[in-house]
């Protein structure tokens, strides 16, 4: 094989983009060969813009087809685990749009899978996992530079969705749609990189607000509160109805503080790396209230060097391109999918401690989990707003 050959499964919003950028030869190991979708409206645009690439309208047929050797499955969120799970049992390489699906049952029920067709490559498209100033604060973390995490807050509120927005009808915004509101449809790049940079804590406490200032039966208000084993702390906020947002990670340790701020035009990293851990200073120290030598360092993107280096399509390219080494050389994966798992435990947990009002212990209960949304996909079939807050 000398190019990686993908089908793509839904040609939506996403989908479409995806076929474009691979059509347009983006990834020099990668090839389109297929699509798929129900739509007959999304078919006739393939048929119109994507020649030489078979089209279906069953996935089961492009996952048969022996032109296709990776499959992205860019579905709504519920169907994910299913067909990715399909596709590996196809023999096929599997590249899932993210989140992993909408409860971690079916997840954990496809890692198992997973592992055991060692032979394909499984990612996500965690495509924020690129972006060079979270890159760089994984480096700094994981070099050690950061020291023992304290405390990791992230403010996440820039995800501004009008009425019009959850008026378009379709599976947005709906518990049987897409399971929730703004933690599974905005959030869950952030909720990855909150565990990827803070790694995954033990205890998790929210509360949610469901339809604030919108005529909807989901969450579009979040404030959760994360315990670690080593006592550290976090807090994470996120809101679809503020104006302007704001978007501001804040990690704190023993040796210093890493800051990454998104502004309308521009985006910056700021790490203060103290020249001894807070710890140790504070050991030897006989002042009242000094301050602890350090040195910054401050790496900046702006949105328009952004737009050109990385582009609207930049992220997601380099997922695809990092997938075609991973199966032709054997690359690492920026963003396995075996890890989709760790930010939807996240959003579940925050879900089921919003609804009973506990603090909630991870690994979840997935069973109840289950149940709780299996209640809140009734009641709105009902036509009742979910009691859910
Ligand atoms: N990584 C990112 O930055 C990013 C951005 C936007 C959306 N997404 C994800 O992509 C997924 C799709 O979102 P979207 O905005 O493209 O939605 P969309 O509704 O525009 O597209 C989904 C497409 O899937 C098709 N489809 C549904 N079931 C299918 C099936 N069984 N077989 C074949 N086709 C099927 C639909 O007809 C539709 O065309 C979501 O899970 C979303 O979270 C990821």
């Amino acid at each position: 094989m000398n190019k990686v050959r993908y089908g793509i499964i839904g040609i939506g919003k996403m989908g479409h983009n995806h076929a474009l950028r691979l059509k347009a030869g983006l990834d020099r190991n990668a090839v389109l060969t297929a699509v798929c979708d129900i739509s007959e409206e999304r078919r006739n645009w393939a048929k119109e813009k994507l020649k030489d690439v078979k089209i279906f309208s069953d996935y089961k047929d492009l996952l048969d087809c022996p032109e296709v050797d990776a499959a992205v499955v860019a579905t709504p969120h519920y169907a994910h685990p299913g067909i990715v799970m399909d596709a590996l049992n196809a023999g096929k390489h599997a590249l899932s749009e993210k989140p992993a699906g909408v409860y971690t049952k079916a997840v954990r029920e496809l890692n198992a899978l997973a592992e055991k067709k060692s032979g394909q490559v499984f990612g996500i498209m965690y495509n924020q996992r690129t972006n060079p100033l979270y890159k760089k604060a994984k480096e700094i973390i994981d070099g050690g530079g950061l020291g023992e995490l304290k405390r990791i807050n992230w403010i996440i509120t820039n995800w501004y969705r009008p009425q019009a927005y959850y008026d378009q009808g379709g599976w947005r915004g709906t518990w049987e749609g897409e399971g929730g509101g703004v933690l599974i449809n905005q959030c869950p790049h952030q909720l990855d990189l909150f565990q990827w940079l803070g790694g995954m804590p033990e205890k998790l406490k929210c509360y949610l607000k469901v339809g604030v200032n919108r005529r909807i039966n989901v969450e579009n208000d979040v404030t959760f509160y994360t315990r670690y084993k080593n006592g550290a702390s976090g807090i994470f906020v996120t809101s679809t109805h503020d104006f302007p947002g704001t978007n501001r990670l804040e990690i704190d340790g023993d040796g210093g503080k890493l800051v990454i701020e998104q502004n309308l035009l521009s985006e910056r990293l700021v790490f203060d790396r103290l020249k001894v851990g807070e710890k140790e200073f504070s050991a030897a120290n006989k002042a009242f209230m000094p301050r602890i030598p350090s040195e910054r360092t401050v790496k900046r993107a702006t949105m328009l060097q952004n737009a050109v280096r990385l582009g609207l399509v930049g992220q997601h390219i380099n997922i695809f391109r990092n997938f075609s080494r991973a199966v032709l050389f054997g690359e690492k994966l920026i963003a396995p999918g075996a890890e989709g798992i760790n930010g939807l435990t996240l959003s579940n947990a925050a879900y089921l401690s919003g609804w009973t009002g506990r603090e909630i212990s991870l690994p979840i209960d997935e069973d109840e989990f289950l149940s709780e949304l299996n209640k809140r996909i009734e009641s709105e079939k009902n036509g009742k707003i979910s009691a859910a807050q």
